[in-house]
C-alpha cells in the first residue's frame, strides 16, 4: 500500500535528515513536512530534496487545529511521524509555555486530527511519535535508561515531552490509535541549530569566542549521530511493534568536558592552530539550574528486535560533523544572525 506520510518539524536539524531519508529511500510515498519555520526550522536543510516530485512542504503550525485538519484531507494522510517540537532545555527554563503550547497541546491537536481523520481500518494506519531519553529523569554514575525506567522528568522541556508522550499512549488506548514512541539520546550532526552544546562550542571555536561550559563539566551525555537516529525511526515507523517504546542510543557516553577537549583538539588540527589554542577558550559558567546529571540509554530492545545499531563510530560522525559547519560558514552565518544574538546575550551574558 502507499503511504502518505506527514511528517511534523521536517525542517529542523533531526527532521530534515528524517524527510532526506523517507524522500530518497520511498519514492512511491508521499512524503508531506509541515513545519511552523520557528527560529530552529530552516529550508536550507533541505535544499537537495525540495523539487523531489514526492516532496511537499506545509508551512503550518500544529497548534492550528484547523490548518491540520485541511492538510490531512488535502494530502489523504496515511502516517504522522511527529517531530515538530521546541527542544532546547535551556530555553523551556526562560520560557516554559511555549514548550507547553508546542509540545503538549500540538500535539494533541496532531493526536486528534489523526482520530477524526483516520476514521476506519484503524490498523492501517501509524502514529510515530518522536520523544527524547530526558523523560527519565537523571542517572547517577551506575545504570542505563531501559524501556521500563518510570518518567521523572526534571526541566519543562522533559517535562512537556513526558507529557506528550502519555497523551500518545492515552490516544492509543482510548481511541485505538496504533502508535510507536521512540526515545532518544543526545544526537550530533550537520545542520544542528547553534544553540546546543556541539554546534555551539563550533561556531565559538570558529570565532574564537569564549567555551561556556556549564558548572564543572561533568555531566554525561550519551551521543548518537542524526543519521543513525534517522535510521532507527525508518526501522520502528516500519517494523516497530504497535504500542511500544523503542530506546535509542549511541553506547557511547561523554562527560561534557572531555567532549569539549576532544572537540577543542579536532578543531585546533583542521584550523591549523597550534595545538591547545582553543582549549584556553573554556570557561566556567554558572550550572544550568535542575541539570540532569547522565543520560545513558540501554538500546538492546531495537538492537534485539529490529536489529539497529549505530553505523559511525563517534570518531567518525564527530570529524564529519566539523568539516560540514566548516564547509557551510554561510548557514552557520544565516542562522546566528538576527533572534540568535538576542537568545545569546540573554543566555549567556549574566552567567
Ligand atoms: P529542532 O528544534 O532542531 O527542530 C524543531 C522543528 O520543529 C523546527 O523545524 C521548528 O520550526 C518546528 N516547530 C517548532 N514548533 C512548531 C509548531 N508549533 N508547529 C510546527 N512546527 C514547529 O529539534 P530537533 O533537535 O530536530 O528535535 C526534533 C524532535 O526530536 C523533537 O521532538 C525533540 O524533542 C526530539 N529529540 C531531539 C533530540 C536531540 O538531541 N536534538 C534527541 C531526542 C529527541
Ligand atoms: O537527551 C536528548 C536531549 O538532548 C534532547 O531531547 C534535547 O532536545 C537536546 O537539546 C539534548 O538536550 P541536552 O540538554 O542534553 O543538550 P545540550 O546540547 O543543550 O547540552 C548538552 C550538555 O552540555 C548538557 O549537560 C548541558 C551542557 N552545556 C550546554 C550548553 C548549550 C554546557 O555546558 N554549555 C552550553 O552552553
Amino acid at each position: 500500500m502507499n503511504k502518505n506520510i506527514l511528517i511534523t518539524g521536517g525542517a529542523g536539524f533531526i527532521g530534515s535528515h528524517v524527510v532526506r531519508l523517507f524522500v530518497n529511500k520511498y519514492p512511491d510515498y508521499k512524503i508531506v513536512n509541515l513545519d511552523a519555520l520557528t527560529y530552529a526550522g530552516n529550508l536550507e536543510n533541505l535544499k537537495d530534496v525540495e523539487n523531489a516530485p514526492n516532496y511537499f512542504f506545509e508551512h503550518a503550525n500544529i497548534l492550528e487545529f484547523e490548518t491540520l485538519m485541511n492538510v490531512f484531507e488535502q494530502h489523504d494522510i496515511t502516517d504522522v511521524i511527529h517531530l515538530a517540537a521546541e527542544s532546547h532545555v535551556d530555553r523551556s527554563i526562560l520560557s516554559p509555555m511555549d514548550f507547553i503550547y508546542t509540545n503538549i497541546i500540538g500535539t494533541v491537536n496532531l493526536l486528534t486530527a489523526a482520530k477524526n481523520y483516520w476514521k476506519e481500518n484503524l490498523n492501517t494506519h501509524r502514529f510515530h511519535h518522536v520523544s527524547t531519553d530526558e523523560v527519565y529523569g537523571t542517572l547517577g554514575a551506575e545504570g542505563l535508561f531501559t524501556e521500563e525506567t518510570g518518567y521523572a522528568p526534571n526541566s519543562p522541556y522533559s517535562a512537556s515531552k513526558a507529557s506528550s508522550d502519555h497523551f500518545v499512549r492515552a490516544y492509543g488506548e482510548t481511541f485505538h490509535i496504533p502508535y510507536v514512541i521512540t526515545n532518544c539520546s543526545n544526537n550530533y550532526g550537520p545542520n544542528h541549530f547553534p544553540e546546543k552544546l556541539i554546534p555551539l562550542f563550533i561556531n565559538n571555536i570558529i570565532h574564537k569566542k569564549p567555551l561556556p561550559v556549564y558548572g564543572k563539566g561533568e555531566n554525561t551525555r550519551d551521543w548518537l549521530y542524526v543519521i543513525d537516529h534517522a535510521r532507527a525511526i525508518d526501522l520502528v515507523f516500519n517494523e516497530g511493534r504497535n504500542g511500544e517504546h523503542y530506546n535509542v542510543g549511541g553506547f557511547n557516553e561523554w562527560k561534557n568536558l572531555d567532549l569539549v577537549k576532544l572537540l577543542c583538539k579536532l578543531m585546533d588540527e583542521k584550523l591549523h592552530r597550534e595545538n591547545g589554542e582553543s582549549e584556553k577558550l573554556i570557561s566556567y559558567v554558572k550550572d544550568r539550574p535542575g541539570h540532569d546529571l547522565r543520560y545513558a540509554i540501554d538500546a538492546s530492545k531495537i538492537n534485539k528486535e529490529l536489529g539497529w545499531k549505530p553505523s559511525v563510530t563517534f570518531e567518525e560522525g564527530l570529524s564529519a560533523t566539523i568539516d560540514w559547519y566548516l564547509q557551510n560558514e554561510d548557514w552557520l552565518k544565516h542562522v546566528t544572525s538576527g533572534e540568535y544574538q538576542n537568545y545569546y546575550t540573554e543566555q549567556y551574558s549574566n552567567r
